[in-house]
Formats: C-alpha cells, sequence, structure tokens
C-alpha cells in the first residue's frame, strides 16, 4: 500500500510532507481490520462493522497521530474514513479530497494484486475470508454487468464469486490518476 501511494504521489509531483502524510494513510488505511477480526472473526463490514470507522477509533485512541499538527491529523483521519466509502463525500477539503483519491486508487491496486494472485492459485489454497464466503455457483447478478456497460461503480447485493469479480472490475470507473490506470495496464490485472 504505502508503495503504491507513493508511486502515484510522485507521478502527481506531491512534496516530500505530502507524501508523507500519504504514505502515513496508506500505512492505517485498514488498521480497524485487526479490531474487527479480533471482534468479529471476520473482514465482512456486512456482518460486523465499517472497518474504516472501527480504524479512525483505534487511530484516535492510539493516540498515534498526536505528534502531528491538527490539520495534518486531519489529512490522515478523513482519508481512512472514506476509503471505502461508495463515494467520496461532498463540501470537504481540497486536501482530504486529494488524499482520498490517493488512497483509494492505491487501495484498489492493492486488491487487484491480492485477488488477481489469489485467483491463479485458489483452487489450491481456497480463502474463505478473501471470498466473504459467497457461492461458486456457476452463476452472476445481471446489475454487475449493467454496471459496467453504464460505466458504473456500485456495491450490490453481492451472491456469488463471479458477482464479486464483476464487481471489481466496476472499481475501474472509480480511479482517479492515470498512473493508477498504467500500473493496471502494465501488470494485465483484467487479463488476470
Ligand atoms: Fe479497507
Amino acid at each position: 500500500m504505502c508503495r503504491n501511494i507513493i508511486l502515484i504521489g510522485k507521478s502527481i509531483n506531491l512534496n516530500k510532507n505530502e507524501l508523507f502524510i500519504a504514505e502515513t494513510i496508506a500505512l492505517f488505511h485498514d488498521i480497524g481490520r485487526f479490531e474487527q477480526f479480533k471482534k468479529y472473526n471476520t473482514f465482512d463490514d456486512r456482518k460486523s462493522e465499517n472497518h474504516a470507522v472501527l480504524g479512525v477509533k483505534v487511530l484516535k485512541e492510539s493516540n498515534v497521530l498526536n505528534c502531528l499538527q491538527k490539520h495534518e491529523q486531519e489529512l490522515i483521519i478523513n482519508p481512512v474514513k472514506f476509503h471505502n466509502m461508495q463515494k467520496i463525500p461532498e463540501n470537504i477539503s481540497s486536501g482530504c479530497l486529494l488524499f482520498s483519491k490517493l488512497i483509494r486508487d492505491a487501495d484498489k491496486l492493492d486488491i487487484f494484486r491480492v485477488v488477481t494472485n489469489y485467483y491463479l492459485e485458489k483452487d489450491k489454497n481456497p480463502n474463505p475470508a478473501l471470498e466473504l464466503e459467497l457461492s461458486d455457483a456457476p452463476e452472476y447478478s445481471h446489475k454487475f454487468i449493467d454496471d459496467i456497460l453504464n460505466c458504473r461503480s456500485s456495491k450490490n447485493n453481492l451472491k456469488t464469486h463471479n458477482d464479486m469479480k464483476l464487481f471489481q472490475l466496476t472499481w475501474l470507473f472509480d480511479i482517479n490518476f492515470p498512473k493508477t490506470f498504467l500500473y493496471i495496464k502494465k501488470e494485465t490485472i483484467l487479463k488476470k
């Protein structure tokens, strides 16, 4: 995640301090996952709670960002909170918007890497946690095809593995920076 966000951040000429903030967001964006798994034994937000909101709670309670200025803390905490939302909220500061876009692109690259590696070897090492315990029925929901054909990225009711893959493809319509597209192309993510 840290490498992804720095790669994208450098492509838009962020300065050293901005890259530092970006890297901190990348490092902490999923900090809520630990508490989530400990408490609920799942990574499925629908069956537990929103891991981004939980992450913000963990960050605030740990005081780990206290050494930073207040506005820098906001630039980290808000993008962590927004990283998994369907859309970034409107009326946020331009800094929060920029870092939210960065973390969302970096996160997509990371998940694309994890899932494409997983799809290559899932028969050998199945991992129900990565598949949100969905059925592997040879079916898909037309809603996701419709989203792809209409350039929409939206979260719908996932029922099968195929739905999951189609849903992940709809993320292409929510990418913010050319560097992210270039990376997806270079790594042949769609083909994989
Ligand atoms: Fe996350």
